[in-house]
């Protein structure tokens, strides 16, 4: 079998083997196939798609090309949660104390934020003095002791996934949902754990702008997870505007310490609650509804926030963050954009949010990029909200005067007032359990 012959067989739409899946995998990882062919795979991939086998034999394919992590010292359900990405997405800082203080082990390998989107590490970072470079054998006794740690990847995790998802960057090739699936759920499943729950972005600021294709993604993901032991669900929320109110990393650590003392944004609060229910319910047979209650409890006795702190303090942070905002970076410059008209909010699209956040110094255009941990974007108002004309619709944080002011104008142009009273859809859209 040659390429040659496996792109000839994707261009007709007949299926590959898991031979011919894997060698090829293998032959693009040690060079032997070269970036021409696999472009033309994998636009062939684009327009003929995938079946149930070819998916979990290239996710099979990708596991294989690197380490695995095992985590099975860690004592207890091991659960992850994973975000398929959004703007103001603060949900590990939440879900992460709220499960640990419940009594499930946290131990998350977390990300770096690019472009629109931010990435948990960097959020953690604005904390003085956390670091994220723990091993393996670190994240295992973090999470023994102190029930939680959240670390950048060390291990050398599906180096394939890496080679082709800058291929796909490069070639237009992105948005097909057995790529995307199989990248993620690669990832997670070289990672040691029993349950996951994966939470499928839809709209604006996210990879599946339609509810459609975002479930048949949710779908081809829980079938790989649960084709490879791991007990899989996945829920469509609603990215159409920022998560919660702050974009931005010091500020979305404050807008997680408010939401783990009760006192965060309704969605996000709401959805972090969604997130830990269902996946306390993967381990157990309770009740839903007695789960739920325990969960607004470890909120209401404020034992999440402590959870929060020990785990800051364990790796390296000031724990005072929890009581004393200013501990965080602060801006040297910020600016209050006003409404220019009275009206109810009618969108805040994510997308444009998270790049001008990016752009007040939050986020990264090229990896290489450093951040401005105090740089952001804080919402006081949120879709369906009315406004009168001068109300402060948000205040942009940034160390660059002038990026305030080019700033006001883009949000001005971002959000849009209507004079009709907005309806407000719910956060959470779908799930899909395993079998559909
Ligand atoms: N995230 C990933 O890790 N891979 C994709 O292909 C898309 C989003
Ligand atoms: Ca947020």
């Amino acid at each position: 079998m040659s390429v040659l012959e496996v792109i000839e067989k994707k261009k007709h739409g007949v299926h590959l083997t898991t031979d011919e899946i894997k060698k090829t995998i293998d032959d693009y990882v040690s060079g032997v196939i070269k970036d021409y062919q696999m472009s033309a795979l994998l636009m062939a991939i684009y327009f003929n798609g995938m079946n149930d086998e070819e998916i979990n034999a290239l996710t099979a394919s990708m596991i294989d090309s690197g380490d695995t992590v095992d985590l099975s010292s860690i004592k207890g359900t091991i659960v992850d949660k994973h975000s398929t990405g959004g703007v103001g997405d603060t949900t590990t800082l939440i879900l992460g104390p709220l499960l640990s203080a419940y009594g499930l082990p946290f131990g998350k390998m977390s990300g770096r934020g690019l472009g629109h989107t931010g990435g948990t590490l960097d959020k953690l970072e604005s904390i003085p003095g956390l670091h994220v470079d723990l091993s393996v054998e670190e994240i295992i006794e973090a999470t023994n002791n102190v029930g939680m740690a959240v670390a950048g990847q060390t291990a050398n995790i599906t180096p394939a996934d890496k080679k082709l998802y800058a291929l796909r960057d490069a070639t237009a090739t992105v948005d097909a949902i057995p790529l995307i699936a199989s990248s993620i759920m690669s990832k997670k499943l070289a990672i040691h754990g029993d349950c996951l729950l994966l939470d499928v972005k839809v709209g604006d600021g996210a990879f599946m702008r339609d509810k459609e294709s975002a479930l048949t993604l949710a779908k081809t993901m829980v079938s790989i997870g649960e084709n490879f032991g791991r007990k899989t669900v996945a829920i469509l929320t609603r990215m159409d505007q920022p998560l919660g109110k702050a974009v931005g990393n010091g500020l979305e650590v404050q807008e997680a310490i408010d939401t783990l003392r009760g006192e965060g944004p309704e969605d996000l609060t709401e959805l972090c609650i969604g997130l830990a229910v269902r996946l306390i319910a993967m381990t157990c047979d309770d009740d839903k509804k007695r789960i739920e209650h325990d969960v607004r409890s470890l909120i209401k006795n404020g034992k999440a926030l402590e959870q929060f702190r020990r785990f800051v303090e364990n790796q390296g942070g000031d724990g005072r963050v929890v009581e004393d905002p200013s501990i965080l970076p602060k801006s040297t410059h910020s600016l209050d954009v006003k409404a220019v008209s009275s009206g109810y909010i009618q969108s805040i699209p994510a997308h444009d949010v998270g790049i001008l956040a990016r752009d007040l110094g939050a986020g990264r255009i090229t990896m290489d990029d450093t951040l401005d941990m105090a740089a952001g974007i804080y919402l006081h108002k949120k879709v369906g909200d009315k406004v009168e004309k001068g109300d402060v619709l948000a205040t942009l944080y940034s160390a660059k005067p002038e990026a305030l002011q080019e700033g006001e104008k883009r949000l001005d142009d971002i959000i849009k007032i209507s004079s009709e009273a907005v309806h407000v859809e719910p956060l959470i859209i779908d799930e899909v359990y395993r079998g559909f």
